[in-house]
């Protein structure tokens, strides 16, 4: 499966944050925002990854992650030049597509859990056109919202109803399989002047091939769209490192984890960062990475 990261727009609800950087750039406690989304691609077996974003940005981005050979991935770039809309990502996307299945993440999503990497792989596995994820919210409204029949079925989709029918909401993660492109090339802008993604996934509903999984009360799903969110973000990040021990969204121990980088070179990135906590805890992680309990690797939960 081949990933995408959305991370363009024009972060208009976080000036003057994002008046010269990317909002996907800003901090999220100890880390850019960027390595959540990355890591949960990551998180799902998936090691080449498309960054989409303003052309401006993608020199930045380019600094940070390179061409993901550190990580022993394959990381790629491509501009939106307009913020036409997270279904255009497809249609920017197309070459990195290729015909095949791919998820993609909006580069201001956040989950943590600890079954979220056996979920991700169960979705990967069964997918037959589009799966969608539903989270219960407060407030329905921000988000897409997914409907259900009385045996959980999905029934509808709808792009930030003014009355929502649940309180279902979806968040910014998709799996689509390589048809997605046509798809996305036959939408016409909503109202709001946008290529949707809620059009994209009720065309997946229509032909019966769209399949909900609902993230239930372990997977906690943040979106830092906007200050009061960033601000929450980095405060829940910060509440679970410090009374854990253990770091969310640190892509160095992941790529280890997942086997895409070895132990020592592990180590070798933690040492490069050797002055600040985060490198420190890089090295710890490659320290102590034998010593594990099978339970406390990511590839083991269930
Ligand atoms: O966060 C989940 C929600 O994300 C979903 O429930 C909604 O169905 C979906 O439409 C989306 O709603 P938002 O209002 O959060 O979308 P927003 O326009 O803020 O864009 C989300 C991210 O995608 C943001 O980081 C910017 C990026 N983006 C957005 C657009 C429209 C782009 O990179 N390019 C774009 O053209």
């Amino acid at each position: 499966m081949r990933g995408i990261i959305l991370a363009g727009g024009n972060g208009t609800r976080l000036k003057p944050l994002s008046i010269v950087g990317s909002k996907q750039l800003a901090p999220v406690y100890d880390k850019p925002m960027i390595y959540y989304p990355l890591s949960l691609l990551m998180l799902a077996g998936i090691s080449e990854i498309l960054i989409i974003t303003r052309p401006t940005e993608l020199e930045v981005f380019r600094r940070l992650l390179g061409d993901g050979a550190r990580l022993g991935m394959s990381i790629g770039y491509a501009a939106q030049d307009e913020p036409r809309g997270i279904a255009d990502a497809f249609r920017v996307g197309a070459d990195h597509i290729r015909g095949e299945d791919n998820a993609l993440i909006l580069g201001d999503n956040l989950f943590h859990g600890a079954n979220l990497p056996s979920l991700l792989r169960r979705s990967a596995d069964r997918l037959n056109g589009c799966v969608l994820f539903g989270h219960q919210v407060a407030d329905p409204q921000r988000f897409g919202v997914a409907e259900v029949d009385e045996r959980g079925r999905l029934v509808a989709i709808e792009e930030k109803p003014a009355r929502p029918r649940s309180n279902l909401a979806i968040p910014g993660l998709y799996m689509f399989d390589g048809g997605v492109v046509d798809v996305a090339k036959r939408l016409t802008p909503s109202a709001r002047g946008e290529l949707e993604i809620t059009d994209v996934l009720r065309a997946y509903l229509d032909e019966g091939r769209a399949d909900l999984m609902w993230l239930g009360r372990g997977v906690t799903w943040l979106d830092t769209g906007t200050h009061e969110s960033l601000l929450e973000a980095g405060m829940f990040v910060r509440d679970v490192q410090h009374r854990q021990g253990v770091r969310i969204g640190c892509v160095e121990e992941i790529a280890m984890h997942m086997g895409f980088i070895g132990v020592d070179d592990c180590y070798r990135l933690g040492e490069e960062m050797a002055s600040s906590p985060y490198g420190k805890y890089v090295m710890n992680c490659a320290r102590s990475f034998h010593c594990l309990p099978a339970s406390a690797r990511f590839l083991d939960e269930s």
